[in-house]
């Protein structure tokens, strides 16, 4: 391999290929890698503390001109700069956060947590029931399933509808998902529609969710706008939705891989809690996000210009041989575990307790009822290089 022959916009590395022994590469050979590509080319960083400098530093890399590469809300222009959490700087960012963290308090989150069990519960005792089935498409989505009954207030029936929704966003490079240039857009405005059905809907009979508390929210004495209520609201179901299913997926693959750390997960309950932050540092399912430099800056010696695009690769960090010791292994007893899986800095993932709970959930009642799982066929990956999808993955229980 050369520098010169890595595209990290190729999907199909991260449909057939390997992108962990790309990023090992890079890692290795060149932690500051220029990208070229149709949009004008971008900075790969590989390194951990690369990566955590640059996430710490949002005066210097912000996030306003979109986080996803050649993704929505993309251009200093786009509407939801600044009104939306995820493309938002300091100080929007902090005001707009301190608000959307009222749908993740302690009570909602005890919501959460019996939603979230019930649903997969009842998801396991089916597959259980069948001696097998497809777990991405039976098991996991039933995670963020539960957590928008609660956190939305939704029927079973709405929730997967909008996870349908959200799938086709995420998954617009897929031909299973979605086709078409538009798809992207389209699969945005569908979402919009149906959460803002959902907000005049709350108007009339508020409830207790995130929406109706972000009706009821000011900020700098001011009522949110309907803009900002829907843009963080589509922030928070893409961000829950399109992540712990592919955790839960490849959680579950990685087990079957690695079936001595089976055993000594189902072996003992105390396993659980460093289980779950391994689970998470292993899939990585965020695999990137994206910043752009306001001023010229140099990193390990490399000139950066004001205005460049830099990713700052999660998944890679996650394998950092100068941070984890035996990156490339899958331990469920590692301690420490300084995982960035969920981002650095301000940004940091506002659900990640709501995402340790699903994936704790699951692990904790796969370990309790003694499910195991061993595959049955080949696991389909989701074409992009954003997110670690697994579109398919046929298991059998042992
Ligand atoms: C394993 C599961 C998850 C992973 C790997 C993950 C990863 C991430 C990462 C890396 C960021 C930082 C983005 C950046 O710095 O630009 C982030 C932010 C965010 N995540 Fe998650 N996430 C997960 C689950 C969730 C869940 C369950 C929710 C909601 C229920 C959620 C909602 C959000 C939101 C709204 C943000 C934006 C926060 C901000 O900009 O202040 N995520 N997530």
């Amino acid at each position: 391999m050369t520098a010169g022959l890595v595209d990290l916009t190729d999907t199909d590395l991260f449909v057939h290929g390997d992108p962990h022994a790309v990023w090992a590469y890079l890692r290795a050979n060149e932690p500051v890698h220029w990208n070229p590509s149709p949009d004008g080319g971008f900075w790969s960083l590989t390194r951990y503390a690369d990566i955590h400098d640059v996430y710490v530093d949002p005066g210097t890399f912000s996030s306003e001109q979109g986080t996803v590469m050649g993704g929505s809300f993309g251009s200093a222009q786009d509407s939801a700069t600044g009104q939306m959490l995820i493309c938002a700087d300091p100080p929007e960012h902090r005001l707009l956060r301190q608000q959307v963290k009222q749908g993740f308090a302690n009570s909602m989150l005890a919501l959460i947590g019996e939603s979230v069990r019930l649903y997969a519960d009842r998801a396991l005792s089916r597959i259980v029931a069948d001696g097998g089935g497809d777990f991405a498409v039976d098991v996991a989505p039933e995670l963020p399933a539960g957590v928008l009954a609660a956190m939305f207030g939704l029927s079973a029936e709405d929730a997967h509808y909008l996870l349908a929704l959200t799938r086709n966003m995420i998954g617009s490079e897929d031909g299973e998902y979605n086709d078409g240039d538009l798809a992207l857009v389209t699969a945005q405005v569908e979402i919009f529609d149906f959460l803002a059905e959902l907000a005049d809907s709350r108007k009339d009979r508020p409830g207790h969710d995130l929406v109706t508390m972000l009706l009821n929210s000011c900020i700098n004495g001011y009522p949110m706008s309907d803009a900002q209520i829907l843009y963080n609201c589509l922030n928070v179901v893409v961000g829950g939705n399109e992540t712990t299913p592919y955790t839960a997926c490849a959680g579950v693959a990685a087990f079957a891989e690695f079936p001595g750390e089976a055993d000594r997960f189902y072996a003992s309950p105390e396993v659980l809690p460093t289980a779950v932050d391994e689970i998470l540092r292993w899939t990585s399912t965020n695999a990137y996000v994206q910043r752009t430099a306001t001023r010229d800056v140099v990193i390990r010696g490399v000139p950066i210009a004001a205005g460049s695009k830099l990713t700052l690769w999660n998944a890679s960090a996650n394998r950092d041989e100068e941070v984890f010791d035996r990156a490339d292994r899958f331990d469920v007893t590692r301690t420490p575990n300084h995982h960035i899986a969920f981002g650095v800095g301000n940004h940091r993932c506002i659900g990640q307790t709501v995402a340790r709970q699903e994936v704790t959930i699951l692990f904790d009642l796969l370990r309790e009822r003694g499910i195991r799982f061993e595959l049955d066929g080949p696991i389909e990956r989701l074409r992009s290089n954003f997110m670690l999808g697994t579109k398919h993955m046929p298991v059998r229980v042992v």
